[in-house]
């Protein structure tokens, strides 16, 4: 059966149901289509999408640069791999590059963000002859087996079980905790510089300025895990580099998410240093590099320049800090840009998400029962992010 010809929600709900693994929890409604910061559901409903299916969405529903540029490269070459050279890998590669924060002057592709911490990892012991990794308490790295045990949130860590060794818990902001750990076999440090899944976490700028000093001194590699926070999520392209993270640059970064607008893929970016102990075979992937992912790369990264977004992000930012500030119920705004978690005095990010999606907004929850996130496209405007103060107000009214 086609699309067309299921006419309801109930009935697309029953089939999915039936046919797939139960693995995820869905909002009531199929989404059918989208334009910018709305989607549109199979009952021709329009939700204000502020979560951007998972963080992906980021030039927004079907942005026509990105359309254009994936309706072109599909006419022309769908895939071939890293066999062959191609323009379109070489564009997007040099324009990913081109935005990076100094120092990171070579790009690795893959297809997700999981893969490209695996890959970051790998880079790493390569690197240094070490094997062990520190990651965070709070931080979440992906699903496969080394990422899911360099996870230190929640059960995460345990649906990965057995976990690859090797893998060291610090806490989140604390530099002594990272010293404690960081000692001849250890390879890399990797963080999410903002834990998003955690509740926005951040940490002040000395915290970045520090683990670089450490990682120096302790000939241990830096990797900042920004599948969530790269590609101007934060009003710059990058955590690393920015004024919030003490402009450090990291050894490696790595990027998914946002990177293709929605079309699979991911990324790590690092220099030339770590470039030089990677030799031909030791990192691949068939569909790493593919030619409808590198459309969507420089499409992405196009858009996000020629429509300032950027410099929309902060400014959306600063209306909402404004908009949120009095709000009765609302206790802080953690995070930047458009990575943004709402922090209630009460445990009622739920209930709050499920009253928002009565009002027709689309809204994401985190692992700490008061915070709310926000992770829109970098397009959403001033009067976009009005609608969604109102109905934050109204929705915390509701008891
Ligand atoms: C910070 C971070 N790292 C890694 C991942 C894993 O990315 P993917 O789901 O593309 O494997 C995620 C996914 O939510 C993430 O938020």
């Amino acid at each position: 059966m086609t699309q067309e010809t299921m006419t309801s929600f109930e009935e697309i709900a029953a089939r999915e149901d039936e046919f797939q693994l139960a693995t995820y929890k869905k909002f009531p409604f199929a989404v059918e289509r989208g334009r910018g910061c709305w989607v549109e559901t199979s009952e021709g409903e329009r939700y204000l999408d502020l979560y951007g299916g998972h963080a992906v969405a980021a030039t927004g529903h079907g942005h026509p640069r990105v359309v254009a540029a994936l309706k072109g490269q599909a006419e022309r070459l769908l895939f071939y791999s890293n066999l062959v050279y191609s323009g379109v890998r070489a564009r997007a590669s040099e324009m990913l590059v081109g935005v990076a924060p100094e120092g990171l002057t070579k790009a690795f592709f893959c297809n997700s963000g999981t893969e490209a911490n695996e890959n970051a990892m790998r880079m790493a012991r390569m690197r240094t002859g070490r094997e062990r990794v520190i990651t965070f308490a709070g931080g979440f790295h992906g699903r496969t087996a080394d990422s899911i045990s360099a996870t230190f949130l929640g059960k995460y860590r345990d649906l990965g079980k057995p976990n690859v060794p090797g893998h060291l818990c610090a806490e989140f902001g604390s530099i002594e905790s990272v010293e404690a750990l960081a000692d001849e076999t250890v390879a890399a440090v990797m963080l999410e510089p903002v834990q998003s899944m955690a509740g926005v976490r951040m940490a002040p700028p000395e915290f970045y300025a520090a683990l670089r000093r450490l990682c120096d001194e302790r000939g241990v590699l830096l990797v900042y895990d920004e599948v969530q926070t790269g590609v101007g999520r934060t009003g710059s392209w990058f955590f690393a580099g920015s004024e919030a993270g003490a402009g450090v640059v990291p050894d490696i970064i790595t990027l998914a998410k946002a990177l293709g607008s929605g079309v699979p893929v991911g990324a790590c970016l690092t220099t030339e240093e770590v470039a030089g102990s990677i030799k031909e075979n030791d990192l691949g992937t068939t569909f790493g590099g593919g030619m409808l992912a590198m459309a969507a790369v420089s499409a992405t990264l196009e858009a996000i320049e020629a429509d300032g977004m950027l410099a929309n992000v902060l400014a959306v930012e600063g209306f909402l800090r404004d908009g949120l500030a009095g709000l009765p119920g609302v206790a802080a705004l953690r995070g930047l840009g458009m990575l943004l978690g709402v922090e209630f005095a009460e445990p009622v990010a739920a209930r709050v998400q499920k009253s928002l999606l009565e009002r027709r907004i689309i809204t994401g929850t985190s692992s700490d029962p008061r915070v709310l996130r926000l992770l829109p496209p970098l397009c959403l405007t001033t009067d976009e992010a009005a609608l969604f103060v109102e109905a934050l107000r109204a929705a915390l009214e509701d008891k």
